[in-house]
């Protein structure tokens, strides 16, 4: 049975895609700030603030077929009061790259290199449109930086990935506007399908799905050209 790799499996969209990882046959390890993930829907798992190193021994006997990297933090979200980029405070804009950028590049850079030297595997940043240069505006710069940064690392290992012999594939995933903690009570979209998705994607040929951007099944794709900014005069 392959092994998928989570981050972020107590709440919000991480619970659904345990849930479909596990219906589509696999063992499910989990880790997470909380304590226990409480319910049924994780194989193991283990507490990991992703804002620090890895322990060395993190699943080390195991052998990581599939990484998801969801645990995400928004702190700059201005539905919940914070104010544009001028308000930001160093503190958060470290704390976002911390979780957001360094915490998942901590996991890739960890089991990325089994799945190369195996030659198969798949490496998925949940990401968000907020990433891409097209979409900024003048708010919530740490979430969209972090998330920019993020898209980055997949298409760096995605071309490790395209020059390796093998099954291998890196690509980021938007699950759109969901119903989460983060999301918020007001989003049109449900994390269940959005998971159901995700998974579906892992069964993509690499050719098809290395270096992607999707939301939902869809290609997203990166940035278009500029200009990024309206043209004024
Ligand atoms: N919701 C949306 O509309 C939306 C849209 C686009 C993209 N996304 C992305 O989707 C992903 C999941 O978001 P969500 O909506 O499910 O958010 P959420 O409900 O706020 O859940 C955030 C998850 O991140 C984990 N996490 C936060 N800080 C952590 C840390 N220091 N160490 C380890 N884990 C940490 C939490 O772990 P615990 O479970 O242990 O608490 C939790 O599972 C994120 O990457 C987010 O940016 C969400």
């Amino acid at each position: 049975m392959p092994n998928a790799l989570v981050s972020g499996v107590s709440r919000g969209l991480g619970v659904h895609l345990c849930r479909a990882l596990r219906a589509a046959g696999y063992r499910v390890l989990g880790v997470g700030l909380s304590p226990s993930p409480r319910g049924d829907h994780v194989d193991d798992y283990r507490v990991v603030d992703l804002r620090e190193p890895l322990a060395d021994d993190l699943f080390a006997a195991e052998d990581v077929d599939v990484l998801v990297g969801n645990a995400g933090v928004y702190l700059d979200d201005p539905r919940s009061g914070y104010g544009d980029l001028f308000s930001l405070t160093p503190e958060d804009l470290r704390d976002t790259f911390e979780v957001n950028l360094f915490g998942t590049a901590r996991l890739v850079l960890r089991y990325a290199p089994g799945m190369l030297a195996r030659g198969s595997g798949r490496i998925v940043c949940v990401s968000s449109g907020m990433g891409r240069l097209q979409d900024a505006d003048g708010a919530s710069f740490a979430y969209r930086s972090s998330k920019l940064a993020a898209n980055s690392l997949v298409l760096s290992v995605a071309r490790h990935f395209a020059a390796a012999p093998g099954d291998l594939a890196s690509f980021a995933y938007c699950p759109g506007w969901i119903r989460t903690g983060m999301g918020t009570p007001h989003a049109p979209g449900e994390p269940a399908p959005a998971a159901d998705d995700l998974v579906r994607l892992l069964g993509v040929p690499a050719a098809r799905s290395n270096g992607r951007f999707f939301r939902g099944l869809g290609e997203l794709g990166w940035d278009t050209r500029g200009p990024m900014v309206p043209e004024t005069g």
